[in-house]
C-alpha cells in the first residue's frame, strides 16, 4: 500500500469538503493500492497534528469531528484532546507545521494543500518547496503575488499542483500543461471565469436591470456578503494572472487592466454595504442596459471576460457572438476558450460549473492523487 502523507491549512467550505472526499473515498483509494494519512489540520489560528506524524494520523472520526467543530464557526483549539493529537496555537503552530513538513518532506514526503484563502500561508509554502514537499492548492494568493514566489513554487513542476484555482474542478490547467508540452502554441485564451458574473451578464441579456440581477445573485448565495468582491473583478485578475503566467509571462496583479463593474466612488472604503445595494447599484442601470442594448444591436452579447491575448492580459466587459460558446453561456457556469494552432478556428472550450466547495475540493482530491508517484 502506497501511503501518502498530507498537511491540510484551511479548512473552510472546500477544506472541510476535502476532509469528507477523503473519508469516503477511502474504499476506491485502497481499491488503487493508496492510502492518504492526513497528518495535520490548521486554521488561521491552530494546528492540530497527530502525534508522531510517522506513525500515526489524524483518524476518520477525528477528521469528522474537525468538520464538525469547524462548521458550528468554533476554532480547531476546542478539539484540545482529540484522539492522538496534540494542538498548537498562534506563534507555536507556523514552526512545528515547519518541523513536521522538514521531517517528512525529507523522508517519506508530504503534501502541503492549501485550502485556505490567506497570503499568509505563502512563507510556508516557500520553505516546505526546499524540504522536498509537494504542493497542492486551491488558493490563487500564493501564485498571484511576486513573481519571486510563483518562480519558487514551481521551480520543481512535478511536485505542485493548483487545478483548482481556476475554474474549480474544471481541468484548465491541466489543459493548458498538455498544450504547452505538446509545442502547440495559444495564442488567445478567453474565458468567464467568474460564475457570478456569468450569472449576472447572461441574466442582463434578458433584459433584467444590472441593480435587479446583482440583488438575486446575492440572494442566491452566488455572490460574496459584499457582491463588490465580485463585481470588481480581482478575483478574475487573480486567475487571469495564473494563466498568463502558465503561459510564460512574467505579468504582475498590477500589469492586468482591471474593469470594475462599480465606479470608484461606490467602492467599500466611500460607501456602506447597505447604501450600495439600496441606492448606489440603480445608479448602474441605465448605462449597463445601453450597453447591452447596443452590442444586441449587432448579433453580440457582453460578457465579463478575461482575455490574454499576446502578452497582454486584461479582465472586464466585452461583446461577443451570441453564437459563441461564451456567447451561449446560461448561468453561472464557466467557460473557457483556448485559441492555438491545432485549435484555430475554433477554440478548445472547457465549461462547466467553476465554484462550489464539492467540485473544488474533489478538484484538489484529484490534484492529491496525481502526485502519487512521487510516494511510496
Ligand atoms: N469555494 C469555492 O467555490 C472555491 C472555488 C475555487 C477556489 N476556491 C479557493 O479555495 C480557498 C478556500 O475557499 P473557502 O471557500 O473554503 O474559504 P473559507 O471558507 O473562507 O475558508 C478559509 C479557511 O482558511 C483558514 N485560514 C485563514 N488564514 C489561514 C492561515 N494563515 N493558515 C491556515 N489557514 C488559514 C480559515 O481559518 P478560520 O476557520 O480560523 O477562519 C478557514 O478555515 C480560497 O482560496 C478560495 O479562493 C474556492
Ligand atoms: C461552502 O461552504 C460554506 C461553509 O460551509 C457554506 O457557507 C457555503 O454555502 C458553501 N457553498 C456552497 C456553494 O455550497
Amino acid at each position: 500500500m502506497k501511503s501518502i502523507p498530507l498537511f491540510l491549512m484551511g479548512c473552510g467550505g472546500v477544506g472541510r469538503q476535502l476532509l469528507q472526499h477523503i473519508v469516503s473515498c477511502r474504499h476506491l483509494h485502497a481499491k488503487q493500492g493508496m492510502l492518504l494519512r492526513v497528518v495535520g489540520v490548521c486554521d488561521s489560528k491552530s494546528l492540530l497534528v497527530a502525534t508522531d506524524v510517522f506513525t500515526k494520523d489524524l483518524n476518520d472520526s477525528s477528521l469528522m469531528e474537525i468538520c464538525r467543530v469547524k462548521s458550528s464557526g468554533s476554532s480547531l483549539s476546542m478539539l484540545n484532546g482529540l484522539g492522538e493529537s496534540q494542538i498548537f496555537t498562534n506563534m507555536e503552530s507556523t514552526g512545528k507545521a515547519l518541523e513536521i513538513a522538514g521531517h517528512l518532506g525529507r523522508t517519506t514526503g508530504l503534501a502541503v494543500v492549501d485550502c485556505s484563502a490567506s497570503s499568509e500561508t505563502i512563507e510556508v509554502l516557500k520553505q516546505v518547496v526546499d524540504f522536498g514537499c509537494c504542493v497542492v492548492l486551491a488558493n490563487k494568493k500564493p501564485l498571484t503575488s511576486s513573481m519571486e514566489v510563483f518562480d519558487k513554487l514551481v521551480s520543481h513542476p512535478r511536485r505542485i499542483r493548483h487545478e483548482s484555482t481556476v475554474g474549480a474542478g474544471l481541468p484548465v490547467i491541466t489543459s493548458l500543461n498538455r498544450i504547452l508540452a505538446s509545442g502547440d502554441p495559444i495564442h488567445h485564451i478567453i474565458g468567464s471565469l467568474s460564475g457570478t458574473l456569468g450569472y449576472v451578464m447572461s441574466e442582463l441579456e434578458e433584459g433584467k436591470p444590472f441593480s435587479q440581477v446583482v440583488k438575486a445573485a446575492k440572494s442566491l448565495g452566488y455572490t460574496e456578503p459584499d457582491p463588490r468582491d465580485d463585481l470588481g473583478g480581482m478575483d478574475v485578475a487573480r486567475k487571469g494572472l495564473i494563466l498568463s503566467r502558465l503561459l510564460g509571462w512574467r505579468l504582475n496583479l498590477d500589469d492586468i487592466k482591471v474593469e470594475s463593474l462599480y465606479p470608484d466612488e461606490m467602492g467599500p472604503d466611500k460607501m456602506s454595504l447597505k447604501d450600495f445595494l439600496a441606492n448606489g447599484l440603480q445608479l448602474l442601470d441605465k448605462n449597463i442596459e445601453e450597453r447591452v442594448k447596443l452590442a444586441s444591436s449587432k448579433g453580440n452579447t457582453l460578457r465579463y471576460v478575461c482575455s490574454i491575448e499576446g502578452t497582454r492580459c486584461h479582465v472586464g466587459v466585452q461583446e461577443l457572438p451570441k453564437n459563441s460558446a461564451l456567447g451561449r453561456l446560461r448561468g453561472s457556469d464557466n467557460v473557457l476558450e483556448i485559441y492555438s494552432r491545432c485549435y484555430k478556428d475554433y477554440p478548445l472550450v472547457i465549461q462547466g460549473a467553476g465554484a462550489g466547495n464539492d467540485t473544488t475540493a474533489a478538484g484538489v482530491l484529484a490534484d492529491i492523487i496525481d502526485l502519487q508517484d512521487l510516494f511510496s
